[in-house]
């Protein structure tokens, strides 16, 4: 199993990117929380860990949203259906070994202090979920007055007040007066501008070192952000799985090394995690798309590299997914490469993606079956937008290939 030396603080961050995308309108919330949270942390006398901890929680205390939709519900002070979210974000961080410890605050984002204070749990994991959902709830509140930095620090008290009322029923009332001495000054507030956030947030990621991590560490991380993007649409539900299994198997097929077909798979589970930029209804739409809206579905190999960008380790996997729409003839995008521009590895996972797509179903048309597939793959190659030799690859075994893209059988042949 490969070694990967990465920044787990700049692996969150690039998550947080990738869920401010899922807002579209207003960025940097995960971030803003981790702030305001980090704030009364300290004020509270909390330390080293504990900090960090609640850091990490809180930066990604929205993991369980990925539909636009959810997220504009969020941005009501009170909805209902708020437990939802929680409930998804605490199963995707107990997924991953190094961010478990985090689940359970996550988990509690939304509970009233009512309940939550009688709940049997760990009184440092109750203040941290609680802190979180009132600094939330101060983000949301802000969200009205933050167009306009003036009017954030007019609108403060109107927040501040809406914060008390709840005291002792929402929120812990220590938590509520902690909150009231830090968000007394002007700079509490004008620290909520995106420079600021940003340039706080970037001391925090380089607090920490790379550490060594095996793949499958590494894959748990990764998994977070392809269960987000998969989960946005029906009709993508495990794309990213499928392109990950199929691209790692045609890896074996071309008897690329072990690390090779480790790095293969996590560019398939990457590589689409640009789309969370696009609305849910562009991707569900059933009609064709007008140019604008082609154009902003093109943007996101682009902005799946954006993303994972940050994250000093994962560059050549960054590359192979982010050149997934690449082609052969340099008509792909986002950065119109020819051929003999694109390593194997990048043409396997552009491969990998088109073959799992035909044999998904989607809003316009059914799945397809692996000799229609081929059919389209072996064109694709005539009109030299896809890899030959990796096709016939494809070719020697379209069964197998199929069943790792959509991991079940394959239809018989008819
Ligand atoms: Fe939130
Ligand atoms: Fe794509
Ligand atoms: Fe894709």
């Amino acid at each position: 199993m490969g070694q990967y030396n990465i920044n787990l603080h700049e692996a969150i961050y690039s998550l947080s990117d990738a869920l401010d995308l899922v807002g579209v309108t207003h960025i940097h919330h995960g971030k803003r929380v981790a702030f305001m949270a980090a704030e009364c942390a300290k004020r509270m006398g909390w330390q080293g860990k504990r900090v960090d901890d609640l850091f990490q929680a809180a930066i990604l205390h929205d993991s369980g949203v990925s539909k636009t939709v959810v997220h504009e519900r969020l941005a009501q002070f009170e909805w209902e259906q708020e437990n939802e979210h929680c409930v998804l974000g605490e199963q995707l961080l107990q997924g991953c070994p190094l961010l478990a410890p985090l689940a359970p605050i996550v988990r509690h984002h939304h509970t009233h202090w009512s309940a939550l204070k009688d709940m049997d749990l760990p009184e440092e994991i109750k203040l941290s979920a609680n802190c979180i959902y009132l600094v939330d709830r101060v983000d949301v509140l802000s969200l009205a007055f933050l167009m306009d930095e003036d009017n954030l620090l007019l609108g403060r008290q109107q927040i501040r007040d809406k914060i008390i009322a709840k005291r002792g029923d929402w929120f812990c009332p220590e938590l509520v007066d902690v909150f009231m001495e830090v968000s007394s000054s002007e700079a509490f507030w004008l620290s909520l501008e995106n420079e600021h956030i940003d340039g706080y947030v970037s001391v925090w990621m380089s607090e920490t070192r790379q550490q060594p991590m095996d793949f499958a560490a590494l894959r748990s991380i990764v998994r977070i952000f392809s269960f987000i993007v998969d989960a946005k649409s029906a009709f993508t539900r495990q794309h990213s799985d499928g392109v990950a299994r199929l691209a790692r198997y045609l890896g074996t097929l071309f008897e690329l090394s072990e690390d090779s077909c480790e790095m293969l798979e996590l560019a398939g589970l990457l590589h689409d995690i640009g789309k969370l930029r696009q609305p849910d209804t562009l991707l569900e739409k059933t009609e064709c798309l007008t140019p604008e809206e082609y154009a902003h579905i093109q943007r996101h190999s682009f902005d799946t590299y954006a993303i994972l960008r940050n994250i000093k380790g994962m560059e050549t996997i960054t590359q192979w997914a982010a050149q997934h729409h690449e082609r052969s003839d340099g008509s792909g995008y986002p950065y119109h490469l020819t051929n003999s521009r694109l390593s194997l590895e990048a043409r396997i996972v552009a491969v990998a993606d088109v073959f799992q797509a035909l044999a998904q179903k989607r809003p316009y048309r059914d799945s397809l079956s692996p000799d229609a597939i081929m059919e389209m793959l072996d064109e694709m190659v005539s009109d030299g937008k896809l890899d030959r030799e990796v096709v016939r690859q494809v070719a020697q075994h379209p069964q197998e290939c199929w069943q790792r893209a959509t991991g079940s059988e394959a239809p018989p042949a008819q």
